[in-house]
């Protein structure tokens, strides 16, 4: 009888941050199943998997769990990313990304249950809703905006998750560890959904100009996708992180400004800014938090955390790709 090693599963492992996820685990040798329902993601993100490293199931995910509820058998890790993402998303129609967000997570960590699984949670800096607190500490109170402005469902689908995950790894069903992502960028990530750099480098590239939402003096901080991945992985392998939340990405700050002239600086274009209102975009009471820094002091001493992209080097490689790339289409660009 042949002896398989154990499978990663990986769900939304078709869309950006999942398909390089797959790509990091594949290289190590680990044997993959990926599920993603293709809402967002791209069966063309992975193929760039080595033949025969994945088994790619195209499904909703509590789909597919329902139907087959075998197919956990052997899995021993698990990287759950499908979600509803992007502010574009979210403000489109709040009550399906609930529904995704909260009901995919719970079906996928009732499944995991008792299977001795380690599962990763990708959470995300939205939790900190609207708080001013910086550097936004894992162990600080959040502060959610009101309930009347949809932007802020979104943070709390991830926070009512990331309980959820907890909950099961306190009962001892599984071990849970959770990854509050940051801003991640790198190549694939797509700016139909609102996505700032893509957004940015796109129109940079085709020398249109780029529409920068408020003021531009909110900063973000952005990290490479490929340091994400890496984080996530030493999460899940570190034992000691099991049952804890730690914050992944990047704290060198910058302000959207900033990072559209930067951008236009690497890509030496002819663009100019464009300030936008905030309402003009996304409709009336929007609001984003001005600064978003993570404190990272707890990821740096548990895993040595230490990204290795810096900002211009992420942005010179997006701008090569999508010199090469053919347009398409971006709404509000
Ligand atoms: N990109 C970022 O900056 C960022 C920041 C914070 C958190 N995150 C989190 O990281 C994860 C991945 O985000 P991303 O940027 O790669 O977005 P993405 O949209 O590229 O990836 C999400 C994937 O999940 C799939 N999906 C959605 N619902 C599904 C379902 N019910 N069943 C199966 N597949 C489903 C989509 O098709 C897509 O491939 C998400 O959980 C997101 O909340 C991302």
């Amino acid at each position: 009888m042949q002896c398989l090693p154990p499978t990663t599963l990986i769900t939304g492992g078709a869309g950006f941050i999942g398909s390089h996820l797959a790509q990091l685990l594949a290289s190590q040798g680990q044997r993959l199943l990926i599920i993603d329902d293709l809402s967002t993601g791209r069966t063309a993100n992975l193929t760039a998997l080595p033949a025969g490293s994945a088994t790619f199931i195209h499904a909703r995910l509590s789909d597919a769990l329902t139907r087959q509820p075998s197919l956990l058998d052997g899995v021993r890790e698990v990287y759950h990313l499908a979600a509803t993402v992007g502010v574009g998303r979210v403000i489109d129609d709040p009550a399906a990304m609930i529904r995704n967000n909260i009901h995919e997570t719970a079906s996928l960590l009732d499944a995991c249950d008792g299977r001795g699984v380690t599962l990763l949670l990708a959470s995300s800096s939205e939790v900190y809703g609207p708080s001013e607190a910086m550097p936004l500490s894992e162990e600080a109170q959040l502060l959610f905006g009101p309930t009347t402005s949809p932007r802020w469902s979104y943070g709390m689908t991830k926070a009512l998750d990331e309980h959820l995950a907890l909950a099961h790894h306190a009962r001892g069903g599984l071990r849970a560890v959770v990854a509050r992502l940051f801003n991640t960028i790198g190549p694939r990530q797509v700016g139909q959904y609102g996505m700032v750099v893509p957004r940015f480098v796109r129109a940079a590239v085709e020398g249109r100009d780029i529409e920068v939402h408020g003021d531009g003096q909110q900063t973000r901080s952005f990290c490479d996708v490929r340091d994400v991945t890496a984080a996530m992985t030493a999460l899940v392998g570190g034992a000691r992180c099991h049952g804890k939340v730690f914050n992944v990405g990047s704290d060198d700050e910058i302000t959207i400004d900033e990072l559209a002239d930067r951008v236009i600086a690497l890509a030496a274009s002819p663009s100019r800014k464009r300030h936008v209102p905030y309402e003009q975009v996304y409709g009336p009471a929007f609001e984003d938090p001005r600064r978003r820094v993570p404190d990272l002091s707890r990821i740096r001493r548990a895993i040595g955390y230490s990204p290795r992209h810096t900002l211009s080097d992420t942005l010179t490689e997006l701008v090569a790709l999508a010199r090469r790339e053919k347009p398409v289409a971006i709404p509000n660009a």
